[in-house]
């Protein structure tokens, strides 16, 4: 179990988050509801290690020892997973060695270019990805489609167990999405555990969730079941 333990983080200049208090259970799934600037990103962002993200006060926890100390590295090795609102470009970084890199720092393996194309190839396959993809530099020039389809690429070769998505709904038109959703349900039939953090909720009519919690100014506002998400669809986040 992945527990946020009554965390307030702050960055260098500001005070984020406050108090919140999280339990992520394995088989079940979660929702992160907020509008605009509730910190939820934020929350993803302290949850995966990035050190901008500086935790003033409470501890993270899996299977009950703190991991507030491990680097995302590390916690990437302990199965929790971040897929980025925000999905950044690296030019001169050839996908299929960004792909090797993790692949290998993930399982502490040393797969040259030929065992990690064995490897690689069926996951494009399957996605239907085509494998020119791999020489083409980090997402750059990538259309969203294509951004998200790799994030589910990166799931299904490090299999996570904690998955966490922001926002993986953003940039993609309506069929794009569906197709997005439909390969993210595949792969929540392993155990796993979806943290979705979303403000469309559409998504949700693709993946089951289990609880609800509601972000605003950075603090947890509101809990529940599914029947959250409908009262807010219906009333708005006030
Ligand atoms: N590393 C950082 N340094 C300074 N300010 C930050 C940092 N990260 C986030 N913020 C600020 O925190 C606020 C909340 O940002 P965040 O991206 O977490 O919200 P969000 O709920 O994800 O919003 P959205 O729904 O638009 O994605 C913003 O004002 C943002 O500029
Ligand atoms: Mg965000």
């Amino acid at each position: 179990m992945l527990e946020i333990k009554n965390i307030s983080i702050n960055t260098q200049d500001k005070s984020l988050l406050h108090n919140i208090s999280m339990d992520f259970q394995l088989w079940k799934n979660y929702c992160i509801l907020g509008k605009n600037w509730s910190w939820k990103s934020s929350l993803a962002m302290t949850i995966m290690g990035n050190s901008k993200y500086i935790l003033k006060s409470g501890d993270i926890l899996l299977d009950n020892q703190s991991i507030k100390n491990l680097s995302p590295n590390e916690r990437s090795k302990l199965w929790i997973f971040l897929a980025f609102q925000h999905i950044p470009e690296i030019p001169w970084l050839k996908l299929f060695e960004f792909l090797r890199t993790i692949y290998n720092v993930h399982n502490e393996t040393n797969y040259s270019f030929l065992q990690f194309k064995k490897i690689i190839e069926p996951v494009f396959q399957e996605l239907n990805l085509d494998r020119e993809f791999l020489r083409r530099d980090l997402n750059v020039w990538f259309s969203g489609w294509e951004r998200r389809k790799l994030e589910v690429a990166q799931i299904k070769l490090l299999q996570p167990k904690y998955i966490i998505l922001d926002e993986i709904d953003s940039g993609l038109d309506v069929d794009a999405f569906k197709k997005v959703a439909k390969l993210v349900t595949e792969e929540n039939q392993e155990g796993n555990t979806f943290i979705i953090i979303t403000h469309i909720f559409t998504i949700l009519d693709y993946i089951p969730v289990d609880k609800v919690f509601v972000l605003e100014n950075g603090k947890i506002i509101e809990e529940g079941d599914k029947k959250l998400v409908n009262k807010i669809k219906e009333k708005g986040f006030n």
